[in-house]
């Protein structure tokens, strides 16, 4: 079987209105990151669906016994939030993955050779290999960050078909790197955009979200 990478745009009317809420230039910061929690939370539940590892088991109801299916407790979950932005879209996936272990990775863009800069890296030397990573940034414009991203985790052994890209808008150079180097990986979206301009941001895009999340 060849492996493709897949790229789910949920179908979802809060999705849509959120997205709407984000894109819009006239949202103030407290509301974009609202919308960027709500987002977080509805992408992660999408995600979650054939992701989170289960356990069959049995419960006793006061009715009687019968068969329940559990999280797997076993298996380790992870999040890694891309700084600054992606820290906009952890709460809402923390709400609902509360035990996830949570890994910063701090990346910046250059702004004028768009090359990312890693300041901040709290990934452990080596993940267990069973771990599950869903990984929040809400913009993959040119790539350069998930790459950047994706490349730090592999080399610590993770798996990427156990891995799960949250992103709000994803626009096509980012596609085209990740498929061509990780065909197994999964994408959840709010929306892919046409494209990318010459200083980097997606059109129509979201502006620049690390500033509309922090107010800087
Ligand atoms: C933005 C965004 C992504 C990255 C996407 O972060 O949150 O991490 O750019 O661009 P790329 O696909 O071209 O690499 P930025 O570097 O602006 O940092 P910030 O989150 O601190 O604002």
């Amino acid at each position: 079987m060849t492996l493709q990478l897949r790229v789910y745009v949920p179908p979802h009317p809060l999705i849509k209105h959120w997205l709407a809420v984000a894109r819009d230039a006239g949202t103030p910061s407290v509301l974009f990151r609202s919308a960027m929690t709500e987002l977080g939370r509805w992408l992660t539940y999408e995600a979650a669906r054939e992701w989170l590892p289960t356990l069959d088991s049995e419960v006793q109801s006061p009715m009687g016994s019968c068969a329940a299916t559990f999280i797997n407790p076993e298996v380790p979950i992870a999040v890694v939030p891309i700084l600054r932005a992606g820290l906009g879209l952890l709460e809402g996936a923390q709400t609902l993955l509360p035990l996830a272990s949570i890994y910063h990775l701090g990346l910046v863009r250059n702004e004028e050779t768009l090359q990312p800069m890693c300041y901040l890296n709290k990934l452990p030397n080596r993940f267990d290999p069973q771990t599950r990573v869903l990984i929040t940034d809400p913009m993959l414009a040119t790539g350069g960050s998930i790459m950047a991203a994706m490349s730090e985790l592999t080399q610590r052994g993770i798996d990427p078909a156990l891995t799960r890209i949250v992103c709000v808008v994803a626009a096509p150079p980012a596609l085209q790197k990740l498929s061509a180097e990780y065909p197994g990986l999964i994408i959840y979206a709010a929306t892919i955009d046409e494209g990318v301009n010459n200083q980097g941001f997606i059109v129509p895009g979201l502006g620049d979200a690390g500033d509309r999340i922090f107010g800087t």
